[in-house]
């Protein structure tokens, strides 16, 4: 292990999710899941009792020398019925967001991460076409009310996942299993990711701002060929295509490929101002007799460190997605999500200080990453793995509610203080 500096422009900080650490709304599609006991341990409602912790919550970030901070708005609480906006809950991000540009922490704004109003919902939720009209309005009205303290926004996470989980493994909600939903959704966040795309740069410059910076929090997770036979890298790079690739490419240029569409619906473009990656482990692919996975079998390589969900640890994987992304769109690259399930916080720190290696690798390339999230601040709601899964940097007490920072916690915030790694944080924390 060596030292290692970053830029001094570099951002550092942490990300979560509204639904993840709030607590206390029951109007999402999430709080319905957990009702239905479909999750293992823990409850939406409860989480980190986030909303009502908020100042000290931006303390804490603060203490712990934060550049930056990933949020996200949770829509049911803005829009709690169709049309109706409760400009209570607004207020609330807002003072939220003022808070954090005191503490000299620089939002970055997520407008949907993966929990939706009942409301919308109940009437189809991403497989309803008019989804994506909607989803301009709820922009609309967020980008008026905090506009002018924004300039950083993601408008959707990780929309492979949500509409591989919710609509064709069915393991999140609605639930569904079946191929052309999934499509049907993919498509209308393509289609929602633009307008919105376009409807945040609109009003932003009507408020004279010439720094607004808009992406996707793209979920990428590296696909290789277990054994090296050239039919399964086929295979894998089929696979890519289908999680990672189609996915991107709508995001990004706005061009549907098979089997989500073909040409551009909304015309050809670069909807994406920032590359967001949410990075976190590979799968092996080889072949299976089962045509549901078609014929790909998924599974961590042999002997590969992991962590406490069984994904492996492989930080060259965050190098190769950032090149591919650069060499192709040329866009600055912020890493919207970085980080690890680990319990103990016996690699945490270890798996910061490889990643972030990466990244100091690729910025000597002249690759423009500017910011890394680490996911996540305290131990949160992990979906369907409820509490149960500890990927924060913070130890979250869930019956008292009271945060501990654990040692990988230290770790970063030093990281963060020096923009990079030194001798002695190495003695410190790394051996
Ligand atoms: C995702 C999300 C986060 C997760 C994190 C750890 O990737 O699913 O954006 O909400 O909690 O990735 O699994």
């Amino acid at each position: 292990m060596e030292p290692f500096k970053l830029p001094d422009t570099f951002l550092l900080g942490t990300a979560t999710a509204s639904l993840q650490i709030e607590g206390g709304d029951r109007n999402n599609s999430w709080f319905r899941w957990c009702e239905q006991g479909h999750v293992k341990e823990g409850h939406c409602a409860v989480a980190c009792d986030h909303w009502n912790r908020v100042e000290e919550d931006t303390t804490l970030m603060k203490s712990l020398n934060h550049h930056t901070y990933r949020l996200s708005i949770e829509w049911s609480r803005i829009e709690p019925e169709k049309g109706r906006f409760d400009p209570t809950a607004m207020a609330h991000y807002r003072r939220e967001i003022e808070g954090l540009t005191e503490a000299g922490i620089v939002p970055l704004v997520t407008l949907h991460h993966f929990s939706n109003p009942l409301w919308l919902e109940d009437a189809g939720a991403w497989i309803n076409p008019e989804v994506v009209g909607i989803f301009e309005r709820y922009t609309a009205y967020v980008v008026e009310a905090l506009g002018d303290l924004v300039a950083d926004w993601v408008t959707i996470n990780e929309p492979n996942v949500y509409a591989a989980f919710g609509y064709l493994l069915g393991n999140w909600p609605p639930g569904k299993t079946n191929l052309s939903d999934c499509l049907k959704v993919a498509r209308n966040m393509a289609l929602a990711h633009i307008n919105s795309y376009r409807k945040i740069h609109e009003m932003r410059a009507g408020m004279g701002k010439t720094d607004t910076m808009v992406g996707v929090a793209n979920h990428l997770r590296l696909f290789e060929s277990k054994n090296g036979y050239l039919h399964e890298k086929w295979l894998a790079a089929l696979v890519s295509h289908l999680f990672e690739g189609m996915f991107v490419t709508a995001m990004a240029e706005g061009r549907l490929t098979l089997p989500l569409g073909s040409g551009y619906p909304l015309g050809k473009g670069r909807y994406v101002d920032f590359m967001g990656i949410n990075y976190y482990s590979r799968e092996m692919i080889s072949f299976t007799s089962d045509p549901g996975m078609l014929f790909a079998k998924m599974e961590t390589r042999a002997g590969a460190p992991v962590n406490d969900l069984g994904w492996e640890i492989y930080p060259e994987g965050l190098y190769l997605f950032c090149r591919k992304y650069w060499d192709r769109y040329g866009v600055p690259i912020y890493i919207t999500e970085n980080g690890t399930c680990d319990n103990r916080d016996a690699f945490r720190a270890r798996y910061i200080y490889d990643h972030l290696y990466q990244v100091k690798r690729l910025i000597d390339e002249g690759v423009d990453v500017r910011r890394y999230y680490h996911w996540t601040f305290t131990d949160n709601f992990e979906w369907e793995a409820g509490m149960a899964a500890k990927f924060g940097i913070v130890e979250l007490n869930y019956e008292t509610q009271e945060r501990k920072v654990r040692p990988s916690g230290l770790f970063f915030a030093d990281v963060c203080r020096d923009r990079g790694v030194t001798e002695e944080m190495i003695a410190s924390y790394l051996q």
